[in-house]
């Protein structure tokens, strides 16, 4: 979605906004600004399209002089199309305020035409530009104030960086629902609504929470309470992730990239929380003790995309190693289907960047019911990772390419230590069965690099296929989920329909689809459900079908029933979905390559979808 900078420092303001918008840039925008403040006088620059189109304005329109305070803003359109009029920052009639926002305000409408009957004249159709008015109408040489009183009339979701000509040294910011971070400088301070943009000046951050609003100048912050003004203290969190790992490592894209570092995701992951020699879990924050843990009746999990995905494969884990009646909902349904909470019930949200619009609303939900609630998410400080009961992080660094696949991986890991974990303190699981799956989790890792050694032919593959129109996934049991991510993963970055299916459920109407022109892709690793899919194969095979098999390198017969087949190393079914997908992520990535299309930034996509 949107993206947020502001900086007030020594340096060169629009260099570093415009540094921190390149680092946004993965989440997908429209159009883009940046509004700075020199001799006291508020110079605006805003543009369509890519950043390269907001860096030739400046350079037709340049600035008198460096300016040393800014806000930047990269949009992705929720009210207004795409146009220079709604690109942020935005400004009030007497250009006074810049206002740069996240968010949806959802009483805009009635806020604007109060102001337009108060004489206002608006140059957009934004719910954004509604704030900078009320902020001059409130102003009385008091920009905290003028933003509190703002603020107080706002309904809706907001993560906003304002200045003003007339306090020129200072930004003004605050969050409600939309993540806002402080970076912590020397004689220098930054904003932004995410992490990377922070990274190449600092990795010393303040996480905003709701309600807080943050003044903040060169040397000093302040943070307060939106409400009551009261100081608020935040700790400042010095972040892992560095500034070489948001960059490519020579990788063609970010998404291939994230494909090849799942090895050493999957075991940043995993390290030090399973000892698979003693047959020891230890997740330092999840501190539900035992009786917590023999008190949960039911477990739902809710999620997303492809966190929706890795949602559906812990279903198996939960209810096979742990005994708990689990449930998976898709988040956006989940609040409306009156599901039936309580405290004994606890609810899982997963989410890569623990902003999903969705998936909040729907921890927030269950918080309401007072169901314990434990976020899985990758970015610390995230508002799910800071809103559940109990958080529990992938260690998987940045994931930049819109299409999820680390993420997905490093989800997976966690909530099979999880299951693994209850399961044994629930008795559910014996300790040498314990100590035996956690030795297959251990080995993943080994097992993926040695896949990814050669895939120049999985490459080969995708070169018979990338004109195809359709493809049909088709997975049992918890390669069914992995089969639904291999058809997502293929459909968001090339473009091509693709369908995941239960295999079981081809003659339910889907084997109607094939015909000779039909590419399916089966994953057919040795299981308990392993001669199911090889008759599936046969069936589609027997009307034309031709097919893409993920088997494992031991088995002999797969090639005499498939036209390709990838293998990959074996692995006890219940870890198989960690080393199954790979090949499918891989495919998707080679075929949209081939297509020549945007990989790391697919049309209509944004990597975080913060708006419901
Ligand atoms: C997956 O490749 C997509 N980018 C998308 O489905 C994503 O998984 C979904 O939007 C959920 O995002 P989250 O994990 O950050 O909540």
């Amino acid at each position: 979605m949107c993206g947020i900078v502001g900086y007030v420092g020594k340096k060169d303001a629009v260099e570093v906004l415009l540094e921190g918008l390149k680092k946004l840039e993965y989440r997908g925008y429209d159009s883009a600004g940046i509004a700075v403040i020199i001799d006291k006088e508020l110079h605006i620059r805003r543009s369509v399209g890519k950043l390269c189109n907001l860096e030739e304005n400046l350079a037709k329109n340049p600035l008198s002089i460096s300016a040393r305070i800014g806000i930047g803003h990269t949009r992705w359109a929720t009210h207004g199309r795409p146009s220079e009029e709604n690109a942020h920052p935005h400004t009030d009639s007497t250009k006074n305020i810049g206002i740069v926002h996240n968010g949806i305000i959802e009483n805009y409408v009635e806020l604007r035409s109060k102001l337009e009957k108060n004489g206002k004249n608006f140059k957009s159709e934004t719910d954004t530009e509604v704030i900078a008015h009320l902020i001059k109408k409130h102003y009385n040489n008091n920009l905290l104030n003028a933003v509190q009183k703002t603020l107080s009339e706002l309904g809706g979701s907001y993560a906003l960086g304002i200045i003003c000509m007339n306090e020129p040294d200072k930004i003004l910011c605050a969050r409600h629902n939309a993540p806002l971070i402080i970076g912590v400088g020397k004689g220098e301070n930054f904003i932004a609504s995410d992490i990377l943009a922070l990274l190449p000046y600092t990795r010393e951050m303040i996480f905003l929470e709701n309600g807080d609003i943050a003044e903040i100048t060169a040397d000093k912050i302040v943070i307060k309470d939106i409400k009551d003004n009261n100081i608020t203290t935040r700790e400042i969190k010095s972040v892992r992730w560095d500034a070489m790992q948001a960059k490519k490592d020579g990788y063609k894209h970010f998404m291939l990239k994230e494909i090849f570092e799942q090895p050493r995701t999957i075991e940043d992951t995993f390290r030090g929380r399973i000892y698979p020699d003693e047959g020891k879990v230890h997740i330092e924050e999840v501190k539900l003790k035992e009786k917590d843990i023999k008190k949960i009746s039911n477990i739902y999990i809710v999620a997303c995309g492809t966190s929706y995905h890795s949602a559906l494969v812990s279903k198996f884990l939960f209810e096979n190693f742990t005994r708990i009646p689990t449930e998976v909902d898709i988040a956006s349904e989940f609040r409306y289907r009156a599901p039936i909470l309580n405290e004994n019930i606890l609810v899982v949200v997963i989410s890569q960047s623990g902003e999903t619009a969705d998936t909040l609303a729907a921890l927030r939900f269950a918080k309401s019911r007072n169901c314990q609630t434990l976020a899985v998410c990758n970015v610390v400080g995230s508002t799910m990772s800071r809103e559940a009961m109990y958080v529990i992080y992938t260690y998987c660094g940045p994931e930049i390419g819109v299409a999820s696949t680390k993420a997905f991986t490093g989800q997976l890991t966690i909530l099979y230590i999880l299951a693994l974990d209850w399961a044994y303190k629930r008795e559910t699981l014996a300790k040498n069965e314990l100590k035996t799956y956690l030795k297959e989790l251990w080995e993943v890792p080994v097992k993926i690099s040695k896949f990814l050694k050669n895939t120049e032919f999985v490459n080969d593959i995708a070169k018979l296929f990338a004109h195809k129109r359709d493809f049909l996934y088709l997975g049992r049991h918890v390669n069914h989920p992995v089969a639904l991510e291999g058809a997502l993963k293929l459909k968001e970055i090339s473009y091509i329909h693709a369908e995941g299916y239960a295999a079981g459920e081809m003659k339910h109407g889907p084997i109607a689809l094939v015909d000779e022109s039909m590419p399916i892709v089966v994953i057919a690793v040795k299981s308990k459900v392993y001669e199911k899919i090889i008759s599936n194969i046969e069936e589609a095979k027997a009307r034309g079908a031709t097919i893409i098999a993920v088997a494992n390198e031991s088995d002999k017969e797969i090639k005499h029933k498939s036209d390709h087949v990838i293998y990959v190393p074996k692995t006890d079914e219940f870890v198989s979905p960690l080393i199954t997908v790979v090949p499918l992520q891989l495919l998707a990535y080679y075929i949209a390559v081939l297509l020549g299309r945007d990989i790391d930034q697919p049309r209509n996509l944004a990597k975080s979808v913060t708006v419901e």
